[in-house]
């Protein structure tokens, strides 16, 4: 058996070397991702193709010296499953037919419809060096609702934020919808063979105090349970964007593996408070990746001697589609020569 770094720190051994993957790392920075895109019919296409999802998916792994690969898909496939209809416009990013309260009982999800997504992680598996990992992933039940609810993310979810205040009910009942769709998600995810998954809660910040634990915390709570019921040894990545004093909380009260740093996150005290709980991951700015230079490898040296070896090393959100390519590989060598 090859150990493997990411699954070494998240069960609890000692890594051979520190594990390092990126959020994004497949995405328009890169030549050979804007040359397939730019052959394909669209985004979404993209996802639910086979051939073109595994080819992208594998593309940073041949680049950089990276210790995971992480499926090439969407959080929104989920509500694409459950009927909802969705569009990534140029330049404007996605639109989703949005959804009224009254309807919220029609949605149904539809598992075959993201077939192909399981045929892209039978492939990438097939291709996956031995010490590297396949991470599966989806959105948050509150992440996926705030696009369901809003359309788009153009007015910062404030549809979304009413529905918390004004029909709390309602909201617990697509919420409860979109868990159940993404356990069935998750789960099919994993028998195609992905070894860790991440919860991505991109909109965590947005609510706080009561909302918070009734909209973040539960529904992650009852998500992560069931899973873990069904797949005890499957390692679970919570990633509470922005969720400030929220992530305490989170972290004590979620049962995910491993927590997600976003750029905010004062590391002295999350290696106080947090590290202690559970092992970390992040929290680099993507902004420093887009510079490079003295500044990146100060923050990178930063992070690597504070967190120590058991430390998941990622950016805070994920990489710009502005990022020069060199800048990658720069970060890389740094984090390996850190260590030898
Ligand atoms: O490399 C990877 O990280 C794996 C693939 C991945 C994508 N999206 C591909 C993608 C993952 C893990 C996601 C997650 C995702 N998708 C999130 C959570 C993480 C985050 O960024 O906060 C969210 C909120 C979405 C929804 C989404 N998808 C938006 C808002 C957009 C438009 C913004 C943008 O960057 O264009 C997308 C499109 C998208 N998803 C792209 C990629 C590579 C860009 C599509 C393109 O090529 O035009």
């Amino acid at each position: 058996m090859f150990s493997k770094p990411l699954l070494d720190v998240l069960t609890g051994r000692k890594p051979d070397r520190r594990p390092l993957w990126l959020m994004r790392q497949a995405g328009r920075y890169l030549p050979e991702y804007r040359e397939i895109r730019s052959k394909s019919k669209n985004f979404l296409n993209m996802c639910l193709t086979p051939d073109l999802a595994t080819e992208v998916t594998l593309q940073p792994l041949r680049r950089f010296d990276l210790d995971a690969a992480i499926l090439f898909a969407d959080i929104l496939l989920v509500p694409l499953a459950m009927g909802v209809a969705l569009d990534f416009r140029e330049g404007e990013g996605p639109v989703l037919e949005r959804i009224e309260s009254k309807k919220i009982d029609r949605l149904s999800y539809d598992s075959q419809k993201l077939a192909p997504v399981f045929e892209t992680i039978r492939r990438v598996k097939q291709d996956l060096p031995e010490k590297k990992t396949l991470i599966g992933f989806c959105g948050a039940p509150w992440t996926v609702a705030c696009y369901m609810i809003d359309g788009t993310s153009k007015k910062n979810f404030i549809e979304a934020k009413r529905w918390s205040l004004d029909q709390p009910e309602s909201l617990d009942l697509l919420i409860d919808r979109i868990t159940q769709a993404s356990e069935t998600y998750l789960a099919a995810q994993i028998d195609a063979g992905v070894e860790v998954v991440q919860i991505f809660d991109s909109w965590a910040g947005l609510l706080q105090g009561d909302a918070f634990m009734r909209f973040v915390i539960e529904p992650t709570r009852q998500l992560v349970m069931r899973l873990k019921k069904r797949f005890p040894h499957i390692p679970i990545i919570g990633f509470p964007r922005e969720a400030g004093d929220g992530y305490s909380p989170y972290i004590r009260e979620t049962g995910v593996d491993a927590l997600g740093l976003d750029p905010f996150v004062d590391l002295q005290k999350a290696k106080i408070e947090l590290q202690p709980i559970k092992p970390l991951q992040g929290n680099l700015d993507p902004a420093l990746l887009l510079r490079g230079g003295e500044e990146m490898k100060g923050a990178l040296e930063n992070i690597m001697t504070l967190m120590g070896p058991n430390h998941i090393l990622n950016l805070g959100h994920g990489v710009l589609p502005q990022t020069p390519v060199e800048h990658v590989s720069e970060l890389v060598r740094i984090v390996r020569e850190f260590e030898s």
